[in-house]
């Protein structure tokens, strides 16, 4: 296994789940197969994060555009999660986890939302890693919701449009108090974003594998948080004001 330094690690680790489907395909098994092995992919990894100290996680579990997915697909992805979290949460309890969900709520069946915010309410008073998921979710979407809801403030007098900065924006996003993620691990060989956390990812480390969600390992997650450790994050500055930055700080 990779060695790790512990001082180096992501303060926020986000991750895109994807290839539950081909899993299944390659092994003539049904879709939803691939989501419950997935599901035991996710246990692995929350246990793990928590474990090496990663300060905040957030899993991009069911995108905006998954509604369009046959009914029957997207109603069995929802009773997974449900079960999930209700089968989870005494977990959460005992390594101080606390939940944390993203994305438009107002699209989720009631007795999901039911079974959210009974984990929510339950664990947050939890001090250890927050562990948050992208429900519903879609950048995109998110942005026109701060946009809309910042419309809103100015036309009742709250702000002035010379109020805006990006802190401001920011802090209308589903994840405003979250930090941005510093590294984003996207599985089963696509190389793209797909609408997760688009103002959030500006200059988040990126990492992609060509292994299937399902078969994502303790190893793998290693060796990608360790290929995260030999990046030079600058942030737009030069190696050497970077260099120097370090230097100070660790005067
Ligand atoms: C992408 O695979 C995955 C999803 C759309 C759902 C992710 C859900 C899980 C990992 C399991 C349940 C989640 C939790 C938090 C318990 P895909 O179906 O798009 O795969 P494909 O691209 O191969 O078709």
């Amino acid at each position: 296994m990779n060695e790790l330094d512990p001082q180096r690690l992501p303060v926020h680790l986000a991750v895109i789940m994807d290839g539950n489907g081909r899993w299944a395909q390659q092994r003539m098994l049904k879709r939803i197969i691939g989501h419950q092995r997935g599901a035991e992919t996710v246990k692995m990894v929350v246990e793990q994060a928590s474990l090496l100290g990663i300060k905040y996680l957030t899993l991009f579990a069911f995108s905006a555009e998954n509604w369009s997915r046959p009914a029957l697909e997207v109603r069995a992805l929802m009773t997974l999660l449900k079960k999930y979290i209700r089968q989870e949460t005494a977990r959460m309890m005992r390594k101080n986890i606390r939940y944390n969900v993203i994305g438009d709520r107002s699209e989720l069946p009631d007795d999901v939302n039911e079974t959210l915010d009974e984990a929510i309410h339950k664990t947050a008073a939890n001090t250890g890693m927050v562990l948050t998921l992208a429900l519903s979710y879609g950048g995109r979407q998110e942005l026109c919701r701060a946009a809309a809801r910042l419309a809103q403030d100015a036309v009742s007098g709250k702000l002035s449009p010379a109020d805006i900065t990006t802190d401001l924006f920011e802090s209308y996003l589903d994840t405003g108090g979250l930090p941005d993620p510093d590294f984003l691990i996207r599985t089963s060989g696509e190389m793209r974003i797909s609408n997760f956390l688009l103002w959030q990812l500006a200059y988040t480390e990126l990492y992609f594998t060509d292994t299937n969600w399902p078969d994502f390992t303790i190893n793998e997650l290693h060796k990608a948080l360790a290929d995260f450790q030999s990046r030079e994050r600058r942030f737009g500055m030069t190696g050497d004001q970077i260099t120097q930055r370090g230097t100070l700080l660790n005067a």
